[in-house]
């Protein structure tokens, strides 16, 4: 199959539907400046979206946030720092902007799920910028954690490593006896079962994550037998993308489920329950009917769960808090007819922006009318009311980030935006193919120009 997916017979997002921010970033560009192939970011998102959940959550859950959907500073600092909320649980500790709410951690995260050593710097330097009197709670996930890596996470002082086989808690044993500090647990549990019909499922079949359901407690049994090892509970993380919130309720039910029995089964004291992230948002409302994630009755169902009150249940959301703070923004080099297909052809690609592909998701855009271009009217091709296929700049024809979606007339110095590219972008591209320059990353409202670029 052609990935990403065909689109028709989708029509391009109108210009208008984008934030006037992410117009002006696009059109109030210096005369001479380079072709623009950036990350627009806009973090005051991100921050409204982690208090939005948090206010549904029930005051028991605790919200560390997924670095790997992005790590840009400034969207870290964002989600550390929380936006002022109204708790409908009474809760006022965050009411209006009051300073001293700064690293409280009420409107915004708790903490962070980090699964590299880069990632835990990025998630320090986030509390040291924003929160430097607040103990960083860090918790580290993810296969393959080397000597080397878990060495880096121990001594940078993680607060839970998510286990995801026996052979992993033997080399923690081993970097915990040697930097001589006691390492609080959970088990990475691979469900036999998931019933999300998330796009990506990452438990409920053979895979490289966690342990199998019913492996647990001979994995929790050598735990015990580590004595520098704290087993405090479980971790589930087997979907991404689910916009199922009753289906989610269910799995955050087993998940609990599973936490209260094998632990007992094994003596163990359930500290905490982390049930990962997934939830979706959605790419396409219009071609498949998506809706958003109803947070609201999963913060009802959730409020009714009965909750040990020792036990801590852990989200790790990604995708929901960031996908919407950020816009890939990518100008037209060129608008080819090739054997009847219209083509335009962007300074960017796959190698800044995978997701479409990765995906196999129509992820929808608009375009930006940019200056006359120095084409002739006889050169120019007419894309008007025709379907196009948006491809990038390397030498491979994989490298498309749209198919088939019908626009109005397209011309070189135009600019393609795709919104809801704040998550798993930038971070998630292979940048080095080709050589081209990486995209930048700019913060709306500071300029492109003379702001802070963080490369
Ligand atoms: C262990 C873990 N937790 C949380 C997440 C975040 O997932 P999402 O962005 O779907 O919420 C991921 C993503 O892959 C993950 O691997």
């Amino acid at each position: 199959m052609d990935l990403p997916p065909s689109a028709a017979p989708l029509h391009a997002l109108p210009a208008w539907r984008l934030p006037p921010a992410v117009l002006a970033a696009v059109r109030d560009r210096p005369a001479g400046a380079a072709e623009i192939s950036a990350y627009l970011y806009d973090p005051t998102v991100a921050a409204r979206n982690a208090a939005a959940l948090r206010g549904c959550l029930p005051g028991w859950a605790e919200l560390c946030y997924a670095v790997k959907a992005n790590g840009f500073p400034p969207v870290l600092d964002a989600l550390l720092r929380g936006a002022p909320v109204a708790w409908p649980d009474g809760d006022v500790q965050v009411r209006g902007p009051d300073p001293s709410v700064v690293g409280s951690g009420r409107g915004g995260v708790d903490g962070f799920e980090v699964s590299s050593a880069r990632e835990a710097h990025l998630a320090l330097a986030a509390y040291g910028r924003v929160a430097p009197t607040r103990p960083p709670y860090l918790i580290a996930s993810g296969p393959a954690k080397s000597t080397t890596l878990l060495t880096a996470l121990v001594e940078s002082g993680v607060s839970i490593v998510n286990v995801e086989s026996p052979g992993e808690l033997r080399r923690l044993e081993a970097v915990a006896t040697r930097v001589g500090r006691r390492v609080t647990v959970a088990v990475r549990v691979n469900p036999a079962r998931v019933a999300l019909a998330g796009s990506l499922q990452m438990g409920g079949r053979p895979s490289a994550f966690g342990v199998p359901e019913s492996e647990v407690p001979a994995v929790l049994e050598l735990a015990s037998r580590l004595p520098h090892l704290d087993v405090a509970g479980f971790h589930v993380h087997a979907v991404s993308g689910n916009l199922d919130a009753a289906a989610h309720l269910d799995y955050v039910r087993w998940c609990l489920d599973f936490a209260d029995r094998a632990a007992a089964d094994a003596g163990i004291d359930l500290q905490v329950v982390d049930v990962g992230g997934g939830f979706g948002v959605p790419f396409e409302p219009d071609r498949r009917g998506e809706r958003p994630f109803d947070l609201d009755r999963f913060g009802e169902g959730l409020a009714r769960l009965p909750i040990p009150p020792d036990v801590r249940v852990i989200f790790e959301p990604g995708r929901l808090l960031v996908a919407d703070c950020g816009w890939y923004a990518a100008e037209v080099i060129d608008v080819k007819r090739s054997y009847g297909t219209d083509f335009v052809v962007l300074r960017g690609g796959i190698h800044h922006f995978a997701l479409p592909t990765s995906w196999e998701i129509v992820h929808n855009f608009a375009v930006v009318a940019g200056p006359a271009p120095i084409t002739t009217d006889a050169e120019a091709v007419d894309t008007d009311g025709r379907p196009v296929t948006v491809v990038g700049e390397l030498c491979t024809p994989e490298d498309t980030l749209a198919r088939d979606i019908t626009v109005g007339p397209v011309r070189p110095g135009d600019v393609v935006v795709f919104p809801l590219a704040g998550a798993y972008g930038y971070e998630f591209a292979l940048a080095d193919f080709l050589g081209h320059p990486r995209a930048d990353r700019v913060v709306l409202g500071e300029s492109a120009d003379r702001g802070p670029r963080y490369a």
